[in-house]
């Protein structure tokens, strides 16, 4: 079974990746340092992280119309769908994102939103067209992934992108917690979901998102309004490596890897000591 398969594999990566001193923000665009709780990140991986977290840019604890609810396992639970988080792309990722990056996406899908085709994360250009579209597929059980080709001039207009629709992003839909985190490299595009499923697609250049339109998160694609869903977490870090030191303490069922993953930081933390 893949949840019980794979997170050997994935360990194996997090630290081969980590002791590469990848850890480096990509230079040429400036990323914001970003505060994490020390519980997301084993001893070993927390050292300047910087990146984008979206509950703060959207001002998601201050919409009167989005429920919080406290959780004692993680981070205040943000219910979306009664009003439309949507705000200029300028704000949220100031300086544009740079060319690698990672997106974690701590949430729940609520039964009608399993079935539906969702927009979980778009950005927008001047005229209202989709350059970056992280998309749920409800019908499909899919993710998929479109971004503004980059490269020549006169393929502007076309969006590149790659569809998972493994196990693991089927997972996604059975109406429970999960984190998904999707790392992007040059050349690929990965999906990890709950620290263990792993489906890697090639993926063409990207071009720069623009900055003179919206950012939008959660938007129902056959109703065009607000879709109901939950998060906890909806963060971009500026390193495609970043996101999957991230644990998964908070999601039941990723325990063992999340057990793991904090008992071996703490060792090599001693050893170096
Ligand atoms: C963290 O950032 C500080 C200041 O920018 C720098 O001096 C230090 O070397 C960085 N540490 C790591 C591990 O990258
Ligand atoms: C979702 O999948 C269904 C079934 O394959 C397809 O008809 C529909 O167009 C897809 N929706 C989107 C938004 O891609």
């Amino acid at each position: 079974m893949w949840s019980s398969a794979l997170p050997i594999l994935l360990f194996h990566h997090t630290f081969s990746l980590s002791a590469g001193g990848q850890n480096t923000p990509v230079p040429g665009v400036r990323c914001p340092c970003l505060q994490v709780e020390d519980w997301r990140f084993p001893q070993t991986a927390r050292c300047n992280i910087t990146g984008f977290d979206l509950v703060q840019r959207f001002s998601l604890l201050k919409i009167p119309e989005v429920e919080k609810i406290r959780n004692s396992k993680g981070s205040v639970i943000v219910r979306l769908g009664k009003v439309e988080v949507s705000t200029p792309t300028q704000e949220v990722f100031p300086h544009g994102l740079p060319a690698e990056l990672t997106m974690v996406f701590t949430l729940l899908l609520k039964k009608r939103t399993a079935q539906d085709q969702v927009h979980l994360l778009q950005v927008l250009d001047q005229q209202g067209e989709p350059q970056f579209s992280l998309d749920l597929n409800g019908t499909r059980r899919t993710l998929s992934l479109r971004w503004a080709a980059g490269g020549g001039a006169g393929q502007r207009e076309d969006l590149i992108g790659c569809e998972f629709s493994g196990e693991g992003a089927g997972s996604l839909f059975d109406g429970r917690w999960h984190k998904a985190v999707l790392s992007l490299q040059v050349g690929v595009a990965s999906l990890y979901v709950d620290c263990s499923s792993i489906e890697t697609h090639p993926m063409g250049p990207r071009a720069e998102l623009p900055q003179n339109g919206l950012t939008r998160l959660g938007i129902s694609a056959s109703t065009a309004a607000p879709a109901p869903l939950e998060v906890q977490q909806v963060m971009v870090y500026c390193n495609p490596a970043v996101g999957i030191q991230e644990v998964c303490c908070e999601i039941p069922g990723a325990w063992l890897f999340c057990w793991a993953l904090c008992c071996i930081g703490q060792k090599q933390n001693g050893a170096a000591l």
